[in-house]
């Protein structure tokens, strides 16, 4: 069947952009931005400094010296890289292999997936839009979304073509839920809490694959954003690339490009881990930009809170806090349902801050 004989609903039309479609030529509109966001375009310091977390020693006797580490890069950087991780080279590669495979493949196969309604956990989309301005403005991106944990009570709902890719897929989610747990372990005895106390304050925990597409651009000077400023909802996010740059984060007020890492993850605070930490540790302002060579390609892997879990300060650090808790207690779903609801997707924490709920 050919594409344009298809009868497309908003839903589906958002997905041609992967798909070899000039969609800067069907809606020319949607996807330029306000002046006010070219401007912080043009803003960009070259890459940073990302400093380097080991799971080998984080593991071993260096304990004690590898957590102060993660302290520093959580508290004066909100990112780190992860080395030493222990998923092999191979299993990335398959990974970002099966990946590009699925979004070579013609759009009919994945029809029933597609939908922009972010309650259904396993979807295709395209739409994370950037309405800083009142219109809506779409990005230079499609993705796939599932949920990954527990694996069997998931798997059904993944796709399953290409034919090797629950397998495959399967493998890279156990292996990226063991390097998670093990930095949050870390991350919470940064805090000075016991090394469970993030693993438990999830609940039943959320662990989402995604698989983010960023097709070419041919106009990257009207449309430079693949995906806008946002802090990430989850708690911990740990990103795979495909060699592509792209990715840029704030930090202290300055844009920095984050080059391709290989064979580490980049990995970053989310808005959970704010409140957990109480305002001790704050979630990354990042974003993605277009090229005009080089499809790019990112495998973000979001670790968070089940949708009933209450996520509140820890007691400890909040009491230790002159001002006291900083964030009311919420479930997920609440946060989630605002995050989505809101057009500004760095500002999503303020809903909750105990200063803004007793006014
Ligand atoms: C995201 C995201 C960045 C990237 O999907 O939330 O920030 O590098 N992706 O693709
Ligand atoms: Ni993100």
């Amino acid at each position: 069947m050919a594409l344009e004989a298809i009868e497309y609903s908003d839903d589906i039309q958002n997905l041609l952009l992967s798909r070899g479609h000039d969609k800067l030529a069907h809606h020319p509109n949607k996807y330029l931005i306000c002046d006010e966001e070219r401007r912080s375009l043009k803003e960009v310091s070259p890459s940073t400094y990302i400093p380097i977390i080991s799971l080998e020693e984080l593991g071993g006797r260096s304990r004690p010296v590898a957590i102060e580490k993660l302290k520093k890069a959580c508290k004066e950087h909100g990112f780190f890289q992860v080395a030493n991780h222990g998923v092999s080279e191979a299993l990335m590669g398959d990974m970002m292999e099966i990946a590009e495979e699925y979004f070579d493949m013609p759009l009919e196969d994945e029809v029933h997936l597609c939908t922009n309604d972010y309650r259904k956990r396993t979807r295709v989309c395209t739409r994370f839009c950037n309405t800083s301005n009142k219109d809506v403005h779409m990005h230079w991106r499609d993705y796939l979304r599932h949920p990954c944990y527990p694996i069997e009570y998931h798997i059904d709902s993944w796709p399953n073509n290409p034919s090797s890719y629950r397998y495959i897929a399967a493998k890279y989610a156990t292996a990226m839920r063991g390097v998670t747990l093990k930095l949050l372990g870390g991350i919470s005895e940064s805090l000075g809490l016991a090394r469970d106390y993030i693993e438990n304050a999830l609940g039943e925990q959320n662990q989402t694959m995604q698989i983010n597409c960023y097709p070419p651009c041919p106009k990257p000077e009207l449309t430079p954003l693949a995906l806008a400023a946002h802090t990430d909802p989850n708690c911990l996010t740990l990103v795979q690339d495909n060699g592509v740059s792209g990715l840029q984060i704030m930090k202290d007020g300055t844009w920095l490009d984050i080059p391709p890492l290989h064979e580490a993850f980049f990995v970053h605070i989310g808005d959970q881990l704010q409140v957990i930490s109480n305002g001790e540790y704050k979630s990354l302002v990042h974003r993605a930009m277009t090229n005009s060579v080089k499809r790019r390609m990112s495998i973000p892997t979001f670790y968070g809170p089940s949708l009933d879990a209450v996520i509140k300060p820890a007691s400890s650090l909040a009491s230790a806090n002159v001002h006291g808790p900083l964030y009311v207690p919420f479930t997920y779903r609440r946060f989630l349902d605002h995050f989505y609801s809101i057009k500004l997707y760095t500002t999503t924490l303020q809903q909750f801050e105990v200063a803004n709920c007793t006014k």
